[in-house]
């Protein structure tokens, strides 16, 4: 639980968060809206108020603090991987499975809850109806039974796709094509942009217990390469 003035904090910041909502609903439905999600939802008016707010504050929230840790993780572990990154670097068919590589060793969703709709045995274990149960997405992403060397980072891994970060069942995360898209155009292109990227400083993770994450990554760019045209 967070301590009181933390739980404070967080209440301003949400007010602050929400009063922000409510001025860029406001300002599309002035001007007649974009090409955004959001127009398109506001223009259809089959949501209240209070539902267009909690869909567009679900999707920041869950859309992109998510991206930006699973970013900075992947940054961090493949500096600290020279071999594995220059093989991406000569090969770079291999980004889509050094992604779910990063993904797997690096559950940004750390855990997950469900309610017991009823009750239910696991490995020995009584689930009463009714009780909350804790799903441990980072312990799956790393259980010896499915990965060989769980602990290790390793982009050629075979199965690194069988991760559970992003979830699983009805409720899996609805942008995980999305974020991969953008993992997988956005470190490459750092890394052949900046192909000498390196740490600048100690990395300081966030204190979540829930989304794993570093909120300082220090680093030096180095020379620069022309961009890259995808
Ligand atoms: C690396 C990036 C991301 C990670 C690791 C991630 C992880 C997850 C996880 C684990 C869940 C399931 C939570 C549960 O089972 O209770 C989830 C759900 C969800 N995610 Fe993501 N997510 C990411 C990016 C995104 C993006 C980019 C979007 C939207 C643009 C998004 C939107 C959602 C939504 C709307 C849900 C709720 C789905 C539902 O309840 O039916 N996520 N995400």
């Amino acid at each position: 639980m967070p301590s009181w003035k933390d739980f404070r904090t967080a209440l301003t910041a949400l007010r602050e968060f929400e009063g922000y909502l409510d001025a860029h609903i406001e300002r599309l439905r002035r001007g007649g809206g974009d090409n955004s999600i959001l127009s398109a939802v506001l223009q259809d008016r089959d949501l209240t108020d209070l539902e267009v707010r909690m869909f567009a504050g679900l999707l920041l929230g869950a859309g992109f603090i998510t991206t930006t840790y699973a970013f900075g993780s992947a940054v961090a572990t493949l500096v600290d991987h020279p071999d594995q990154l220059a093989r991406l670097q000569a090969h770079p068919e291999g980004w889509p499975n050094a992604v779910e590589e990063t993904l797997r060793y690096h559950a940004v969703v750390q855990l997950a809850a469900r309610l017991a709709t009823q009750m239910l045995q696991i490995d020995g274990h009584t689930v009463r109806e009714g009780s909350t149960v804790f799903l441990m997405i980072a312990g799956a992403n790393r259980d010896p039974a499915l990965f060989e060397r769980p602990d290790e980072f390793d982009t050629t891994r075979a199965n690194a796709r069988d991760h559970i970060s992003f979830g699983t069942g009805i409720h899996a995360c609805l942008g995980a094509p999305l974020a991969r898209m953008e993992l997988n155009i956005g470190l490459r292109a750092l890394f052949e942009r900046f192909p000498r990227l390196g740490l600048a400083g100690e990395p300081i993770l966030n204190d979540s217990t829930l989304l794993h994450g570093f909120k300082h990554l220090p680093v030096s760019l180095g020379p620069a390469r022309a961009p890259l045209s995808f």
